[in-house]
């Protein structure tokens, strides 16, 4: 099995055809599904809140991967929770009830993921490391599909890889990317030792999905090949 993950995500899919976007993407093999929060605060657009997420939840039985791209989440964090999110993650820039928000995700049993935005430095992650399993670099910035990879994610990449091996981390936190991935980028984030990849437009913009997922997973294969 490959130790990557792919996570298509909602925001770019056909909105009011959702039912069968889901079903493509499950039979597709997607790892999870990656749902984009946003308040029209935090970011200027506005998506989907708990009530989607728990339709999702009720009906499909794949891995829900909630990114919150919202203002104060630690007032709800709780309802994307009981919504049903399998792994919630929250911006380091949106709070200072980083602990509190950790204890909440923790309380629903859900996995914990940290988001940080492409100008927040990795160092600020250092104190939450060891209480995650996952942080999401922001390869564009949060609030839109669509955007160009940004070339400086590699380098946040590769040290926070550092720092994660440096406090022997690398098994218990996932690098997760999210933002501008593509079957050329995928590649580049993954030998600087991202895990799991949000993808979006790429795959949404392609007249087969399954197509465009096989070669995203056969870019990744061939990395792992030359191991
Ligand atoms: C941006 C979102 C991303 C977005 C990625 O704020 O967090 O998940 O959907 O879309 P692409 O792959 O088009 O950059
Ligand atoms: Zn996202």
């Amino acid at each position: 099995m490959s130790r990557y993950r792919i996570a298509p995500s909602l925001l770019s899919a056909d909105l009011l055809n959702l039912n069968d976007e889901i079903d493509q993407l499950i039979q597709a093999g997607s790892d999870e599904l990656h749902i984009d929060v946003m308040d029209g605060h935090f970011v200027p657009n506005l998506t989907f809140g708990p009530p989607l997420i728990k339709g999702i939840k009720a009906r499909k039985s794949i891995p829900l991967d909630v990114h919150i791209m919202i203002a104060n989440p630690q007032e709800s964090a709780s309802a994307y929770l009981k919504a049903g999110a399998d792994c919630l993650s929250f911006h380091i820039e949106a709070t200072h009830e980083h602990q509190a928000i950790i204890r909440e995700i923790r309380r629903h049993r859900a996995r914990a993921g940290i988001a940080i935005s492409p100008a927040t430095p990795i160092s600020r992650l250092l104190p939450l490391l060891q209480h995650i399993d996952k942080v999401l670099v922001m390869s564009v910035e949060p609030g839109f599909g669509g955007q160009a990879f940004l070339p400086a994610s590699l380098q946040k990449i590769a040290e926070l890889r550092e720092l994660l091996a440096k406090h022997k981390l690398e098994k218990q936190v996932t690098i997760a990317v999210d933002g501008g991935i593509t079957n050329e980028t995928i590649a580049q984030v993954a030998a600087c030792g991202a895990r799991s990849f949000v993808v979006g437009s790429y795959l949404f913009a392609a007249p087969d999905r399954r197509k465009a997922l096989d070669t995203l997973r056969s870019v990744l294969a061939q990395l792992e090949g030359e191991r």
